[in-house]
């Protein structure tokens, strides 16, 4: 089969991608080595930036995003029992978040551009020569324990939660779906969580006064380490990757997925440029421009992920440290300004 651009994985970053191409006039082929319901049901982030948000309107997606998607203006930090909000609208000139729930045989491709779209566990980055990428990486001592609940949200903003015995955070997926995360040990079996030990470690850990956390039936459980990782370049030849194939971060402020989009909506540019001009300049300037970005969200992300966990060594001091930082982010409007800016998501560029 012979085709302009070959793409390996149908998640959201090929999708997208696929996508952008059609709309420039260039043909791709999607590869996916999953089932179609697999690759539907699977669980996926909720949380989109404005401009991940703006970008799928853009170009015609935006149908059941307007129908079903849910705009935030704010997100709480919990601490001590109680929630401090973050007023992520009025820091930031009036942008916003968008809760919008994501899951609703061999063939021999031909192509001149391959975009490795297949995430982090994906044969793209696998099929680059050794030595020709350098990794970055950086593990936390610490992994997410998820579930998705058939409970209306008891919360309509998100609830970070810090806590001696963990992380916890409260989300959602639709008015009936909320959608929970626990910081557990990342050797921990999901066995060892029974529903009832779950509920219970969240009453705990998101306690608030005067708030009660509703339960209800436990749809899903899965733990997922917190990891960064990044690949530089993101090119090899002409294979380009693009979102988790090519960097991780950890999952504390949601940004896996818009930095996915973002890398796709760059390349569809590029390989537009080319196709146009001739010239590959857009093309070889991909990677460093993804990587601009890439590195403030792995900034934004472990500085998050590091001020919200409870860390297994810990003496007593970088407690200490977390909760001077908190409470600054609560009193100081420059600091929360500077949460909100980043949450939201800086724009495309
Ligand atoms: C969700 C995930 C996150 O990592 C986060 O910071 C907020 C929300 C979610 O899955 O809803």
């Amino acid at each position: 089969m012979r085709t302009q651009v070959g793409i390996v994985g149908a998640g959201p970053a090929g999708l997208m991608l696929s996508h952008l191409l059609h709309l420039e006039g260039i043909e791709s082929v999607v590869l996916e080595a999953r089932s179609r319901e697999y690759v539907e049901q699977r669980v996926r982030a909720g949380v989109l930036e404005q401009g991940t948000v703006d970008l799928l309107r853009d170009t015609g997606l935006g149908d059941r995003l307007r129908r079903e998607g849910l705009v935030h203006h704010g997100i709480e930090l919990r601490f001590d029992g109680r929630g401090h909000r973050i007023a992520l609208s009025d820091l930031t000139g009036g942008r916003s978040i968008f809760i919008y729930g994501q899951q609703e045989g061999d063939v021999d491709v031909t192509c001149d551009v391959i975009a490795g779209c297949d995430g982090f566990h994906g044969v793209s980055r696998e099929a680059v020569p050794e030595g020709s990428l350098r990794s970055f990486q950086h593990e936390y001592p610490f992994a997410w324990l998820g579930v998705l609940a058939a409970v209306a949200p008891s919360t309509d903003e998100l609830i970070y939660a810090y806590h001696d015995r963990g992380f916890a955070l409260h989300s959602l997926r639709s008015p009936q779906i909320s959608r929970l995360y626990l910081q557990v040990d990342p050797g921990e079996d999901v066995d060892d969580w029974p529903d009832d030990r779950i509920w219970e470690e969240l009453r705990t850990r998101l306690h608030a006064d005067g708030w009660t956390l509703a339960d209800g039936p436990i749809l899903e459980k899965g733990i997922t380490p917190l990891r960064s990782f990044v690949a530089e370049p993101m090119q090899y030849g002409r294979l380009f990757l693009a979102g988790d194939a090519a960097h991780i971060v950890p999952a504390t402020g949601a940004k896996g997925l818009n930095l996915a989009v973002a890398d796709v909506r760059v390349l569809a540019e590029a390989i537009a440029g080319w196709y146009r001009t001739g010239s590959t300049d857009l093309l070889d300037g991909y990677s460093a421009r993804c990587l601009r970005r890439v590195w403030r969200v792995q900034e934004f992300s472990s500085s998050m992920s590091s001020m919200l966990h409870r860390f297994p060594d810990d003496d007593g001091f970088r407690g200490r440290v977390q909760r001077a930082q908190l409470e600054w982010i609560s009193r100081s409007e420059a600091a929360a300004r500077s949460l909100a800016e980043n949450y939201v998501g800086l724009p495309l560029t």
